[in-house]
């Protein structure tokens, strides 16, 4: 059978660099804090009216698709992963398609917040694997810094955000023992409310912490939308209850990555680099030890960045590559974790 293979890799983050001190400015943290929790330095933040989540992705896909030796009309389809769209509908992949002055290919977009880009990856995998398409262009884009609660409400989640993007090129592989070796998917709608931005949305709620509060069975036909109530309530913000998520993860990014070996007949011992969703580096240590994997073995780069969400895995996979981690013949893992809940992995043969 065919396999995918990651033909080029580029990444884009903003130039304007916001150190933990910087956050100060706003609300009521601190670097010791940060540091201590999360791991997290500094992060970047888009320029506030000329680049959005597409155009940051338009950066890394142009690098990408240089790296892989094609042009934007060699892309035969566009799957887009982010949670912060330029739009509410549509979504980015057409814009990609328009700025990028694609052919009048598909383009989907993928809403699985961190595991976005493995959600994608497994579907522009399953393309090529099938000899549908040869040219998939996969991106995962955020910009967080438009929709962050920056006051001392919000600081629990708008400290671990960045911005940035990340892209590759799928194509089939031409050598036998090449490429992805396979994908795993997992969701658990159990938890959906504890990481969420509940508006606008269609359920009607207030929440608070993961459970509704109140209603909108006073508000006028039409406007319960987006209402002045909600955004009162920072409904239009993300929520998280930080300790759950941070829970499940620590179990199931492990277990997702045992799954992916055990599906090859492969151990830990195998793994050559291990390139874990940039959440929290906090989470990826303790994903590090439970699979006995040393530090070398391990890229975290959220010190940098931040949790870029969709963007994470693979802006740590173009920073991997270009610091010469990732050489041919290398077994690469990718593994996600977040909202939903969803999480999932990914082996390379690179
Ligand atoms: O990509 C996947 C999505 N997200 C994640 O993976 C996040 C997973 N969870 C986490 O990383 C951690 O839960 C956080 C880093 C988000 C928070 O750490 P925590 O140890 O769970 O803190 P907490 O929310 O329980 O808050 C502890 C204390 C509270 O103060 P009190 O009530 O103990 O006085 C918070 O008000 O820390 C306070 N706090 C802060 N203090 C300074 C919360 N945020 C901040 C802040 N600066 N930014």
């Amino acid at each position: 059978m065919i396999r995918s293979k990651i033909a080029g890799v580029g990444m884009y983050v903003p130039k304007d660099v916001y150190t933990n001190n910087d956050l100060t400015r706003y609300m009521d943290t601190n670097d010791e804090w940060i540091q201590e929790r999360t791991g997290i330095k500094e992060r970047r933040y888009a320029k506030r009216l000329e680049e959005t989540t597409t155009t940051m992705a338009i950066e890394a896909a142009t690098i990408a698709i240089e790296r892989a030796g094609i042009t934007p009309q060699d892309i035969d389809f566009i799957i887009f992963a982010t949670l912060s769209p330029d739009y509410y509908f549509p979504g980015c992949g057409v814009l990609v398609q328009r700025e990028m002055k694609m052919k009048e290919v598909g383009a989907l977009d993928i809403r699985n917040q961190c595991s976005g880009f493995l959600y994608a990856l497994s579907v522009a995998d399953q393309f090529i694997k099938g000899g549908m398409y040869k040219n998939i262009l996969v991106i995962g884009s955020e910009k967080h810094s438009f929709g962050l609660d920056f006051s001392t409400r919000g600081r629990n989640i708008s400290v671990i955000f960045g911005d940035g993007a990340g892209a590759v090129v799928l194509q089939p592989a031409s050598k036998h023992e090449q490429g992805i070796l396979s994908t795993h998917l997992h969701s658990d709608g159990e938890h959906a409310e504890v990481l969420a931005m509940y508006n606008p949305g269609t359920h009607g709620n207030h929440w608070a912490n993961g459970q509704a509060v109140a209603n909108f069975d006073d508000v006028e036909m039409g406007q319960a939308f987006m209402s002045h109530d909600m955004i009162d309530m920072a409904q239009n913000f993300p929520n998280m209850d930080g300790q759950t998520v941070f829970k499940k993860a620590v179990v199931k990014m492990p277990e997702v990555v045992m799954e992916a070996l055990n599906a090859n007949s492969l151990t830990t011992s195998d793994i050559d680099l291990l390139i874990p969703h940039q959440a929290n580096l906090r989470i990826s240590q303790m994903v590090q030890k439970i699979l006995r994997l040393p530090d070398e073995k391990v890229f975290n780069n959220i010190q940098k960045y931040g949790n870029t969400t969709a963007a994470s895995i693979p802006i740590a996979l173009c920073e991997a590559w270009e610091q010469g981690k990732i050489k041919e013949g290398n077994l690469i893992c990718l593994t996600s974790f977040g909202s939903g809940f969803t999480w999932a992995s990914a082996l390379i043969r690179w």
